[in-house]
């Protein structure tokens, strides 16, 4: 028998490249799908030594032609297409609306949301065909409240998880789960910098002086967890935090 395959977008760090970790180790063959290459070869050289299988694919969220090249590697690949899971995205600029970034607000519509949207179209009839498929979507906290400064990216967040309560409701019926995964603060290597263009130190104030924040591996578990229920189990949404943050606004610092 042939593993199941699994296709994690944005691999090539933080929570993709560990959920792609994972899921390898959970039995998965795992397509790990990013547009840094050097990256994804560093991450399918490691996931190999620890016994796993994997294959790195180039591929941007935002090009229709890019993602059906993924769709043409998921459909070379010698086992059943059980799982998607939409990670790719991100924040750009912490700006109020009244000054935001056009295209600021552009990038984060078209590769949280748009990206979620290529993607999962491109391979919903290889996870039909599986038998049991499972598209999860990495949405956020920000996908259900707001923030000042977040507008840009709360708007994206908000519209990702509307794509998935609304893909549950189309789909139900048929056999594909949508498991819509929603954490707070991660502490993960790029998130912050790509939020504040390269700046450190705004990214690691982010982060200053709480204690345990989130890691990518605490979130890649909880989309294993989910992914590998018994497939009539349906998580819809799943929302992490780490202990230090009891809500957006309320987060404890020490020092
Ligand atoms: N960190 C947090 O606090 C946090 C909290 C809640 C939700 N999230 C969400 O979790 C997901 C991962 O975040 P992270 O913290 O792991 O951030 P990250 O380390 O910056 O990872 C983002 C990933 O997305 C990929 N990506 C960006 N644009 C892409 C494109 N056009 N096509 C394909 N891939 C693209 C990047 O790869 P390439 O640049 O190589 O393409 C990278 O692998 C995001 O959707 C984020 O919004 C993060």
């Amino acid at each position: 028998m042939s593993s199941p395959v699994a296709i994690v977008t944005g691999a090539s760090s933080g929570i993709g490249a560990a959920t792609a970790r994972r899921l390898a180790a959970e039995g998965f063959h795992v397509l790990a799908a990013a547009r840094r290459t050097d990256r994804l070869g560093g991450l399918v050289d490691e996931i190999t030594a620890a016994g796993g299988t994997a294959t790195a694919v180039m591929c941007d969220v935002t090009s229709d032609e890019s993602v059906a090249g993924l769709a043409e590697a998921a459909a070379a690949a010698s086992g059943p297409v059980t799982l998607l899971v939409n990670n790719a995205g991100g924040a750009r600029g912490l700006d109020p609306v009244e000054s935001g970034s056009v295209a600021d607000w552009q990038w984060m519509y078209d590769t949280n949301v748009l990206g979620t949207l290529r993607v999962t179209q491109a391979l919903l009839p290889a996870l039909e065909s599986s038998g049991a498929g499972t598209i999860v979507i990495v949405s956020s906290t920000a996908g259900f409240i707001v923030y000042e400064g977040g507008g840009g990216y709360t708007a994206a967040k908000h519209a990702q998880t509307a794509v998935a309560g609304t893909l549950r409701l189309e789909l139900c019926g048929r056999p594909i789960r949508v498991i819509e995964i929603d954490p707070g603060m991660v502490k993960t290597d790029e998130f912050g910098l790509v939020r504040f263009d390269g700046d450190a130190d705004k990214a690691a104030a982010v982060y200053a002086g709480v204690p345990d924040p989130l890691v990518a591996d605490d979130v890649a578990d909880c989309i294993a967890w989910c992914a590998t229920r018994p497939h009539h189990v349906n998580v819809d949404r799943l929302v992490v935090r780490p202990l230090a943050q009891a809500a957006q606004h309320k987060v404890h610092r020490v020092g």
